[in-house]
């Protein structure tokens, strides 16, 4: 068993009454596979899906990452049977904006009626009330960041929010315009897009973010569907004695105070690894060696 750790110390969200630890879990791969279908149906061992959520409460992880779109449905409906009734320090974040197509495609669907239909699925199948944090996807392109206004949709989930049935709004898959223009609208209490030791692109952002104390949580922090790899990361990793994974967690924590970790496992083993990940002390030659492997310029 893994030591209780700090998690790498708290973060409270900004304006929110929330405070969570640094290390959280990123529940999308406790959906299964079908074929060509990611995330899609049950995992292959619901008993295991069942078993990583309590034990990732025992060592005080408390920011947990969903969608209902997970499944679709499936993996909030595993996060309820594992954990429900919550502890009340959880913070579940869960997103809008998308639907499954049948062929296990990822659909855009962000109208009026489709996001409240979407809060309503993910208050049911987590047996909520009321939504602690929900983030609002871009759509405009389904794999990175593309202009486009998020006014329309995110009027739509201000006005949820002043039903009372989500507590906290935040953001994914956006440029910094989209941001900016979001803030204009509704307090945002975090950002969650794709970065991790190899893609880099949002270096400024996070960095006017943490200036503004707007939580950053990067989605694939281990590069998701295709795990990083290479030799140069695998070699750093050997001689701080640990993993090539545990190295891009602890990376990810020291590049900046408001980056909040959710990194994704279907096995308790991968969940101790990374937990352990936030006591790992990085000496600074080799935090300066892993600063330049995400450098443009290098083949990775
Ligand atoms: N907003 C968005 O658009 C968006 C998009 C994607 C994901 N997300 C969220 O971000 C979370 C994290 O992303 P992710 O789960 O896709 O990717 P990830 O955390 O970058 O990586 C997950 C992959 O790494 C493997 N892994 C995890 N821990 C490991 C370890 N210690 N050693 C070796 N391999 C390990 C997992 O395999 P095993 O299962 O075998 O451990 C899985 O294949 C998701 O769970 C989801 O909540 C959000």
């Amino acid at each position: 068993m893994v030591e209780q750790t700090a998690l790498a110390g708290s973060f409270t969200l900004s304006g929110a009454a929330m405070t969570v630890n640094r290390m959280g879990y990123g529940a999308m791969q406790l959906a299964g596979r079908d074929g060509d279908k990611l995330v899609w149906g049950p995992p292959r061992d619901v008993e295991e899906a069942i078993a990583i959520l309590r034990e990732a409460l025992t060592y005080g992880l408390n920011h947990i990452d969903t969608a209902d779109f997970y499944g679709p449905h499936v993996t909030n409906q595993i996060i309820k049977k594992a954990i429900f009734p919550y502890p009340t320090d959880l913070v579940i974040v869960t997103k809008v904006s998308a639907r499954r197509g049948e062929d296990g495609s990822w659909i855009p669907a962000f109208s009026r009626e489709e996001l409240t239909a979407q809060v309503h699925d993910n208050l049911r199948n987590l047996g909520l009330d009321v939504l602690d944090v929900v983030n609002l996807r871009s759509m405009y392109s389904i794999h990175e960041p593309a202009e486009g206004s998020m006014e329309a949709p995110l009027n739509v989930l201000a006005e949820l929010q002043q039903k009372g049935l989500i507590r906290h709004i935040g953001l994914s898959n956006v440029t910094p315009a989209q941001v900016a223009e979001a803030r204009r609208i509704v307090p945002i209490v975090c950002v969650q897009n794709h970065y991790n030791l190899v893609h880099r692109a949002d270096d400024a952002l996070i960095d006017d973010l943490a200036r503004d104390g707007i939580a950053y949580v990067p989605f694939f922090p281990l590069g998701g569907f295709t795990p990083l790899q290479s030799a140069e990361l695998s070699d750093i990793a050997a001689s701080i004695g640990a993993t090539p994974m545990q190295v891009a967690l602890a990376w990810l924590l020291e590049r900046s105070p408001n980056i909040l970790l959710i990194p994704g496992t279907s096995s308790r083993k991968h969940l101790r690894e990374n937990v352990q990940a936030s006591q790992l002390q990085i000496p600074s030659e080799v935090l300066a060696k892993l600063n330049s492997i995400g450098q443009p310029e290098k083949e990775f």
